[in-house]
């Protein structure tokens, strides 16, 4: 593209298009979300509202009237395909918000129809984007902790139910193909793919503490990655109170790293230079803008031809983890995961 701003639609106006929209006005100032699209009235009026942009009830009418040369999708995980089928058609450049799809079939064919045009396709994973996970994988290429063993990545993520309402899409296993794991466990995945590298195997377990949900409500497995060293991964629905957790710990030969939770989280080192641990760097800011990170990757894509840092098909890492801890659910063995 010749231009030097980027116009751009925000599909679905829910939770995750209000990060989204602070990451645009924070981080990725190169775009202007000129068109806003929800099936729900007074979703798409608060964010015509907020972001000056014309809004549409459904994907369609955008497409024929609205003004834009890219789509941020941010809608229920079987909804995936058909909107990114349609703006591929429409010659539009896609962001697709994780998972790609609710299921694999559906993952390979807009993976497919993403080749079959020249527009940009990147699924947003906001992780890919987090400073204190890159100078992790920084520190451990340059031997800070010695030849790494093993990690873990906790992952906590409240609930809030209201029963008088209806169960929100994402209880239900057809719409969202899963869980927690597939869910916001994918920003947990990512990271230990990251710092670990990539994921073999799995054997996990998980159950149902959240009234409603189909899926799973709580989760642990072990992974193997292919270097041979392994994680242990834990995701959890909390819907009232939980003790904080340390995010991230990879152990090594000669030391550790520790990824904190919580507001003031911050990257420690541990090593024979460092006994008591020294403070890398604080993880919050990263953390904070890692939405107007990934969006501002993107509209580089499409503005500059920049090389996107982490191309659609590694997304699938985190997806097939997933899938094959719910096989190794059901199997109680190990399951590959490619
Ligand atoms: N990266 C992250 O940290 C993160 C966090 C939350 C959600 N997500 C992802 O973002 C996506 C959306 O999740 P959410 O939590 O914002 O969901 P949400 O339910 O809060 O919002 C979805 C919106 O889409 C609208 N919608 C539904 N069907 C539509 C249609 N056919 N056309 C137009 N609008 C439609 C709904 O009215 C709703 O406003 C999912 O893929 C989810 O996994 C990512």
């Amino acid at each position: 593209m010749t231009e030097s701003r980027l116009k751009l639609a925000l599909v679905g106006c829910g939770g995750i298009a209000q990060a989204h929209w602070r990451g645009i006005q924070n981080v990725a100032t190169r775009v202007d979300v000129t068109a806003v699209v929800d099936t729900h009235g007074p979703a798409v009026t608060a964010m015509a509202e907020q972001t000056g942009a014309t809004g549409f009830a459904d994907l369609k009418s955008a497409l024929a009237q609205g003004d834009f040369d890219a789509v941020d999708i941010m809608l229920p995980h079987d909804l995936h395909e058909e909107a990114a089928l349609a703006c591929f058609d429409a010659g539009k450049h896609v962001l697709l918000e994780k998972p790609m799809a609710h299921d694999l079939a559906s993952c390979e064919r807009i993976l497919k129809a993403a080749s079959d045009v020249s527009t940009v396709f990147m699924i947003a994973e906001q992780a890919q984007y987090w400073t204190d996970v890159i100078r992790a994988r920084q520190l451990i290429d340059e031997g800070a902790i010695g030849s790494v063993i093993n990690a873990s990545g906790s992952f906590h993520d409240r609930v809030t139910l209201n029963p008088d309402a209806p169960a929100p899409w994402r209880f239900s296993l057809a719409r969202s193909g899963g869980g927690l794991s597939i869910d916001g466990g994918a920003h947990w995945i990512r990271p230990l793919r990251m710092m670990m590298g990539e994921i073999d195997e799995v054997i996990a377990v998980m159950g149902h503490h959240v009234p409603r949900m189909e899926g799973e409500s709580w989760s642990q497995a072990l992974f193997r990655f292919e270097n041979g060293t392994t994680a242990t991964f834990t995701a959890l629905n909390v819907m009232t109170a939980a003790a904080p957790v340390e995010m991230f710990r990879v152990t090594g030969t000669d030391g550790e790293l520790q990824i904190t939770g919580g507001r003031n989280g911050e990257l420690l080192l541990f090593n024979g230079e460092h006994p008591r641990g020294q403070v890398v760097m604080s993880a919050t800011e990263g953390k904070m803008n890692s939405y107007g990170a990934e969006i501002k990757d993107f509209s580089e894509v499409v503005l500059d031809g920049a090389t996107m840092a982490a191309p659609p098909e590694f997304s699938l890492g985190e997806f097939r983890t997933a899938k094959a801890m719910y096989r190794s659910v059901e199997s109680g063995r190990w399951e590959k995961v490619w």
